[in-house]
């Protein structure tokens, strides 16, 4: 699903170069679950973007699901995203003057997808995270673990292959957490592939593989 080769990316500001991220070598297969583990400013987002598509490297190879896909231009980029990406952030990124329908359904209006079949399918989505109830909700009328659960219905109403999150739990107690997570072992279960970034070693604990990053290099954790 994923392979990289000598994946870098730095910055140039000021004086001095930031590299966020050192010559990564990354490989998932189709149907795994990875979580990247690592403290804050070690490269765990700059990974994330690069890997949805969403930035370039500054040097090295992406493969994503055999093609390459390192230099792509913007609009290439943007239709690979919504086609093989769905995403789940730490601040879960919801438009707020969208009802949770019409956010989940977002996916789809970019696909194409006539107005009567998104909405229809974004309530099977949203029912099928807990929120049948909620449907009409702006983001502000939810909970944050409610608000998380649109997005990972969002996230995953385009049915794409790849799962990438950002610190999806961080913002969340313990119990909404918990609900987050067990979306990702369903997807999982289902065969999803998931990338999964976390500083919590709980959450980590629950991936198939860890991987550690550590001032922009990447390991594996035996
Ligand atoms: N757009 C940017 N311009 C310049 N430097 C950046 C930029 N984005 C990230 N960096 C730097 O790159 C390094 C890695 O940042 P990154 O956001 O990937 O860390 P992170 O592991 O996600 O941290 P956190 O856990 O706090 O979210 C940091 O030193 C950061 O300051
Ligand atoms: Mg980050």
């Amino acid at each position: 699903m994923i392979e990289t080769r000598g994946l870098s990316k730095w910055y140039d500001g000021g004086a001095r170069r930031v590299h966020a991220l050192r010559q990564a070598d990354l490989s998932v297969k189709r149907g795994e679950f990875v979580a990247v583990i690592g403290p804050s400013g070690s490269g765990k987002s700059t990974l994330m973007h690069l890997l949805g598509c969403l930035d370039r490297p500054s040097a090295g190879e992406y493969r994503l699901e055999g093609r390459d896909v390192t230099a792509l231009p913007p609009d290439e980029l943007a239709r690979v995203r919504g086609e093989k990406i769905g995403f789940v952030f730490q601040s879960f990124r919801l438009l707020p003057s969208l009802s949770a329908v019409e956010n989940a359904a977002l996916p789809l209006l970019y696909l194409g997808v006539p107005k009567a079949e998104r909405l229809e399918r974004a309530a099977r989505a949203l029912e099928s995270v807990g929120l049948g109830g909620r449907l009409r909700h702006r983001p502000h009328e939810l909970s944050g673990g409610q608000q998380q659960r649109v997005a990972i219905a969002r996230a995953l109403i385009a049915r794409p292959p790849l799962l990438l999150a950002d610190e999806p739990t961080g913002n969340l107690d313990r119990a909404a957490g918990r609900e987050v997570m067990e979306l990702f072992h369903r997807m999982h279960e289902d065969g999803g592939t998931i990338v999964l970034i976390t500083h919590d070693q709980e959450v980590a604990a629950q991936a198939q593989r860890r991987l550690l990053i550590r001032d922009g290099c990447l390991l594996d954790e035996m």
